[in-house]
């Protein structure tokens, strides 16, 4: 047995010195990008597969719609990227092909439709998912999700570490012996404090006096024990923002707790345990085609839907009815991150105006409900009704 432990002892060495090396990147990294500076921003749109090419288009038709203006003043510049495809991906054996990955880095954010992800047994090589790559790659450390039911008086913000946990080596696991499977959890000092950081700056910033953090630190002692003391010392320097931490099993039952949910504001967990919230949330929300999502780095940022590529409604042909929400939420986002929050915003009430309140239009992924093109047009003229904001308003009473 002693050459299968060496074996993974080599292995495990190797983790430890990128990840060490990691640290310091994260020790050294450049500051925020200044969106208000930068001539042109780059918007970088690329389309994914399954149902992404079709959605995403949607959502970069409104884009270019709200930011007209701003194009021709040259402040905003939009650039397709084609072939982030699993065929493409597939082929070259890697979860965003080399060129992808530079045109992707020559841009300042990126719209980017849901991509298939692969697991063992799939007609594909079970390549790491282009999301986690594209985290990795650009340093999208925070996924910010928004979740907001009125009516249920909810209104969540999650602050989900994006760049480690269980995720950052979910491809490096290690089968020690035909018996033995072994993956690896990593936390630092900097990619906690990074994320807890911007959850504490941003209740700050929106006057909201309450973040959660959630982890399983009185099982899981060493990782989630590390992120749960960083919250400790972050929270020291935001005397004025209550805090309360939860655990993961817990937190996923007072998510549906009419009596307690609504005290939740501000949530911010690592990775794994934000991935299974964040579609819990969306869920409530009305489905996790409601729900967009934003990654955050300092020098990039990307934005997206939170569900996946559905490759089944391409197969059955039903693309073409495949609901453009979540993408078209995650593009909100993506104005509001530039700059542009007023758009972003008059983006968001639309959004709830259409498929909340008046819902002149139904989506329902089939020939019985609209197309994703006819829904966006609704949008898109919602967002042209001069009482738009006096109508979402009325709806808010
Ligand atoms: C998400 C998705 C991804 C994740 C998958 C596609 C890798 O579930 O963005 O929430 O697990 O982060
Ligand atoms: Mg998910």
């Amino acid at each position: 047995m002693s050459k299968e432990i060496e074996k993974a002892k080599d292995h495990f060495g190797k983790i430890l010195e990128e990840q060490l090396e990691r640290i310091e990147q994260m020790k050294t990294q450049k500051d925020w990008m200044n969106y208000e500076e930068l001539k042109p921003i780059i918007i970088g749109v690329v389309g994914g597969d399954g149902i992404g090419p079709y959605i995403c288009e949607h959502a970069k038709n409104i884009l270019e719609y709200l930011l007209k203006d701003e194009v021709e003043k040259g402040k905003i510049e939009f650039r397709t990227i084609e072939g982030l495809t699993i065929e493409n991906r597939a082929k070259a054996n890697k979860a965003i092909p080399d060129d992808i990955l530079k045109e992707i880095k020559k841009c300042h954010v990126i719209l980017k439709g849901p991509t298939t992800t692969p697991k063992k047994g799939d007609p594909w090589p079970n390549i790491e998912s282009a999301n986690i790559t594209m985290r990795r790659e650009l340093d999208l450390f925070a996924n910010v999700r928004p979740v907001k039911v009125p009516e249920k008086n909810i209104d969540w913000m999650f602050f989900r570490e994006n760049t480690e946990g269980a995720y950052v080596l979910g491809g490096k696991g290690v089968n020690v012996t035909d018996d033995l499977a072994v993956d690896f959890k990593v936390t630092t000092t900097q990619g906690s404090e990074r994320i807890i950081r911007l959850a504490f700056d941003y209740a700050k910033k929106n006057d909201i006096n309450k973040v959660t953090v959630v982890t399983k630190a009185n099982v899981v002692k060493t990782t989630d024990g590390k992120f749960l003391n960083m919250a400790e010392q972050v929270a020291k320097d935001y005397p004025d923002v209550e805090w309360d931490d939860w655990f993961i099993d817990i937190m996923t039952a007072k998510l549906i707790d009419p009596a307690r949910r609504s005290q939740f504001r501000v949530i911010v967990l690592p990775n794994l345990y934000g991935d299974i919230c964040t579609d819990e949330a969306a869920q409530i929300q009305g489905g996790v085609g409601t729900a967009g999502s934003a990654n955050i780095g300092k020098q990039y940022a990307m934005f997206e839907a939170i569900h996946g590529s559905a490759p089944r409604m391409v197969n059955e042909g039903r693309a073409k009815y495949a609901d453009p929400s979540s993408i078209i939420k995650g593009a909100a986002l993506l104005l509001s991150h530039i700059g542009f929050s007023d758009l972003g915003k008059k983006l968001e009430m639309a959004l709830d105006v259409c498929a909340r309140y008046e819902k002149k239009l139904k989506i329902t992924g089939r020939s019985d409900g609209a197309t994703g093109k006819e829904y966006a047009k609704y949008i898109m003229d919602t967002i042209h009704n001069p009482d738009l904001e006096s109508k979402w308003q009325d709806y808010q009473k």
